[in-house]
């Protein structure tokens, strides 16, 4: 089954003025690597091979220039632009053609995540033939996210964006996993009162369908999204800490290739 991989890398950076006056946030340096570097290492854990990379108008030449085509890894990449930033499910949207009804795997180009067993989640969850997947994490401050609300066998029963009344502490984060569908449910989407076109819109559809799966990150697994002046610098570190202390590399795309 051919499964796509979207990487959405546009939006206004705005919490990180002035580093992003002039370049894109998922441009700026993690550690030692570009961010882009990890959502699409991600990716490509997963088994993902064919990725579109959907940019502001003003980075697309710079994403092109730092990551080409993609053959130098073995993987085939393709830029889209977003004009303006109008929301996380206009990416399917943005993205239609190009799937040409495959499956998708979307990722934030400001999520980082790690941890033991990863790749092998992913890749079983890549290879669901319908339906949707989200991924919870545990967060100490939910009302910054969209959140997961549970009955009493733990089903999920609705999704809220950024409660005010907390009742979960599981935020969902910016993987999502989606068949062929998605875009044709992206078009029954109406902005919200932000203006825009909400992924948590889009993941209630699913969960409407019954045709919304979760998994759930448990305590092994890191997640945060690069998105703050002291997020950058913490992921930074925590890069650093693991590669140095472990010997290992995180989102070395050259070592991903030898893997291959
Ligand atoms: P956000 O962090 O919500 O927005 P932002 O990146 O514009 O930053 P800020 O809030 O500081 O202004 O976006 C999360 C990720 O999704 C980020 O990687 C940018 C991307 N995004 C888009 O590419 N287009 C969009 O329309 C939105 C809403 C987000």
């Amino acid at each position: 089954m051919n499964r796509k991989g979207i990487i959405l890398a546009g939006g206004e950076g705005s919490r990180l003025y002035p580093l992003t006056k002039d370049t894109s946030k998922q441009l700026l340096p993690i550690y030692n690597k570009p961010m882009i570097y990890y959502p699409l290492s991600l990716l490509m854990l997963g088994g993902i091979n064919e990725f579109l990379i959907i940019t502001t108008p003003r980075d697309s030449e710079s994403f092109r220039s730092l990551l080409g085509n993609g053959e130098q890894w073995n993987i085939s990449i393709s830029y889209e632009q977003q004009s303006e930033p109008k929301g996380i499910a206009e990416s399917l949207l943005i993205g239609e053609k190009w799937l040409n009804d495959s499956h998708s795997a979307l990722i934030l180009g400001d999520n980082f995540f790690f941890g033991h067993g990863l790749p092998e989640l992913l890749r079983s969850s890549f290879l669901s033939k319908e339906g949707s997947t989200i991924f919870l994490h545990k967060v100490a401050d939910p009302e910054r996210y969209g959140v997961a609300k549970f009955d009493k066998n733990n089903q999920i029963i609705a999704i809220e964006e950024k409660p005010k009344e907390v009742f979960s502490n599981w935020a969902v984060t910016g993987l999502y996993c989606y068949d062929k569908n998605a875009p044709a449910y992206a078009k029954d989407l109406s902005p919200s009162e932000r203006g825009e076109l909400e992924i948590t819109d889009l993941n209630n559809i699913y969960l409407s369908r019954g045709e919304l799966k979760t998994e759930f990150l448990g305590q092994g697994f890191t997640w945060l999204d690069m998105g703050t002046h002291d997020s950058l610098l913490e992921v930074s570190n925590f890069v650093k800490i693991v590669e140095q202390r472990q010997g290992i590399r995180i989102a070395d795309l050259d070592d991903l290739k030898m893997q291959d």
